[in-house]
């Protein structure tokens, strides 16, 4: 029960790492707010994992107003805000550069880097004016940072951009006792790998030493590692949770 006592919101929470994160974030004893621009997607996970631990709340991350109404929301439930923030809502439009539209290019970024930044910026100012410490704000980038995918270009650089301004927040927030990590899944299980293309996906399988795509429940398990103050000390850094894949 490290995070007993704890509150977090978990974005991207109806599917996939964000879920998963929420059942972990719960078993370890944090109330946990599980918020997704798909409302019922969010509330199912609440009533798969127990409504007595977890509430679900409409969430667009690419949304100023839509961000500032959840910390608003948090606060009225709650009495505080979350110390604990995963940002973990992502979409993927992949296409090579050359055929790209400008919408899928927008479409990305708007939920991927700028959606982190609001999160980020607006949970962190309602955590310093609340005088919660021990803040602990996680954001979700991607090997794919780092691998650099053909037909990837507007996913990887908003995750290689989530790497930066993790770095950033880090230094940033500091002195108000709020850590800022950054996880970086490799192919993991969920609704966003199955459109990716067998060839690919034989590809990626062939380059993993472990040969195995990652589980949800895997990734979960090094965030609440992250916001619990087991990792007290780890501060700035970018995780990569891969099973090996380089
Ligand atoms: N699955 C992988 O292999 C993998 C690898 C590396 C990184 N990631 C990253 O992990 C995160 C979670 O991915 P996943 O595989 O669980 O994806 P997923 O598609 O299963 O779930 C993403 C969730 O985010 C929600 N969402 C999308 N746009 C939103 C918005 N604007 N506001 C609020 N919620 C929104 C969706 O409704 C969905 O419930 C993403 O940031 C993704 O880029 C995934
Ligand atoms: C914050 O963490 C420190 C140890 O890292 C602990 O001593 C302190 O009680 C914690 N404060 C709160 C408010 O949880
Ligand atoms: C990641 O985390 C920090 C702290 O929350 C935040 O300020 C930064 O903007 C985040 N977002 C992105 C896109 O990295
Ligand atoms: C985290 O590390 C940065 C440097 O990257 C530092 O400026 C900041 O104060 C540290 N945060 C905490 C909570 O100590």
């Amino acid at each position: 029960m490290v995070l007993l006592g704890k509150l977090a919101i978990v974005t991207g929470a109806g599917s996939g790492i964000g879920r998963a994160t929420c059942r972990v974030l719960a078993r370890d004893g944090a109330r946990v707010i599980a918020a997704d621009r798909n409302l019922r997607a969010a509330e199912q996970t609440a009533k798969d994992i127990g409504i007595d631990h977890v509430v679900a709340l409409e969430l667009d991350v690419a949304s100023l107003e839509s961000v500032t109404k959840a910390v608003a929301a948090s606060i009225a439930q709650f009495k505080q805000p979350p110390s604990i923030v995963v940002n973990s809502a992502g979409i993927t439009r992949d296409g090579y550069l050359l055929k790209l539209t400008e919408k899928d290019y927008d479409d990305v970024y708007k939920v991927n880097l700028k959606g982190t930044f609001l999160m980020a910026q607006q949970f962190a100012r309602a955590m310093i004016e609340h005088h919660v410490r021990n803040g602990s704000i996680i954001n979700i980038s991607s090997i794919v940072a780092r691998i650099s995918n053909p037909g990837q270009a507007n996913y990887a650089a908003t995750k290689a951009g989530v790497i930066s301004l993790t770095e950033i927040a880090a230094k940033e927030f500091g002195k108000f006792g709020i850590r800022v990590n950054a996880i970086l899944p490799g192919f993991i299980n969920t609704p966003m790998v199955e459109v990716v293309p067998d060839k690919v996906k034989e590809d990626v399988l062939r380059r993993c030493p472990m040969g195995r795509l990652g589980r949800p429940e895997e990734i979960a398990e090094v965030i609440a590692f992250l916001a619990s103050e087991k990792a007290s000390y780890v501060n700035g850094s970018a995780i990569e949770v891969t099973g090996g894949l380089k």
